[in-house]
């Protein structure tokens, strides 16, 4: 086991990647507290993953949300180790039709929500002197798309808000970094293929294959390809690396 008696909270756990991360935690060791916004799905996420599994409600864009979610779930756990600033949504339209609302929702959760939840973990582990913040970036935000502007700029804010942390905390004994994933087939994903069909004209699941066989490695990814990594950066292996964005992805990103 690589995190025996380890604690984390990893935000959007209900399902997809979140959800993959607390279940290979648990395996290594760990006590996870899943936060996410979706009450029913969280529910059943942590039935799922036993009683080293713990619930928090959270809405990632409420400031007192945050705080009562992480002030429950270090209760619950004694203290926290580690943060996985998971949670996101993603959203596609061309240019002349990205709305005001749209471009808000998506900043609330994919900036603002991990800056906030990544303030609340430091101010708790600053004073143990250690810990470990890992945030989800994406291929995505290491350049535009045509029809995925605010996704894309969100995701190269969570990189740039992960050098500047990681900048500021490692004098704390905080280690920052992101993971940039490229496509993972998963629910998240099904949502991004409505889009594209709704908007290159492609049917049901094309632009899946097409994303999918276009990856140097020969398919989409899974969440389990990601958490080799997310342990990795968990581990005290990972001490000296700050401020970094890890592209698994099957080599999309450099294709
Ligand atoms: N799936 C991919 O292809 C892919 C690629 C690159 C990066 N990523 C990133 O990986 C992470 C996980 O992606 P996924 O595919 O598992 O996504 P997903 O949509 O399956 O899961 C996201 C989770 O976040 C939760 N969430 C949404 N808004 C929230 C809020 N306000 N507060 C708390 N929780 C909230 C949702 O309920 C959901 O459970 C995201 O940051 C995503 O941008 C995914």
């Amino acid at each position: 086991m690589r995190l025996p008696g380890k604690t984390a909270l990893i935000t959007g756990a209900a399902r997809g990647i979140g959800f993959e991360f607390a279940r290979a935690y648990i395996a290594e060791g760990a006590t996870v507290a899943l936060a996410d916004i979706n009450a029913e799905v969280l529910e059943k996420a942590v039935a799922d993953l036993g009683p080293k599994a713990i619930g928090v409600q959270m809405d990632v864009t409420r400031q007192d949300s945050i705080d009562a979610g992480f002030s429950s779930a270090i209760k619950a756990m004694g203290h926290l180790d580690i943060l996985i600033n998971n949670a996101a949504l993603f959203s596609a339209a061309p240019i002349i039709e990205i709305t005001r609302k749209d471009h808000d929702r998506l900043f609330a959760v994919n900036v603002a929500g991990t800056l906030f939840c990544l303030q609340a973990a430091a101010r708790h582990m600053i004073p143990r002197g250690s810990g470990t913040i890992i945030n989800m970036a994406s291929q995505a935000g290491r350049r535009g798309e045509g029809l995925v502007a605010v996704y894309c700029a969100t995701k190269a804010a969570v990189i740039s808000l992960t050098q500047s942390a990681g900048l500021d905390l490692i004098r704390h004994g905080i280690n920052v970094n992101a993971i940039a994933p490229g496509v993972v087939d998963g629910e998240h994903w099904d949502g991004v293929d409505a889009f594209f069909a709704r908007y290159e004209g492609k049917a049901p699941g094309q632009k899946k294959r097409e994303v999918g066989d276009a990856v140097p490695f020969g398919r989409m990814g899974t969440a389990a390809d990601l958490t080799g990594m997310a342990i990795f950066l968990a581990t005290p292996e990972a001490k000296y690396i700050v401020a970094q964005c890890f592209g698994v992805d099957g080599g999309n990103w450099m294709a």
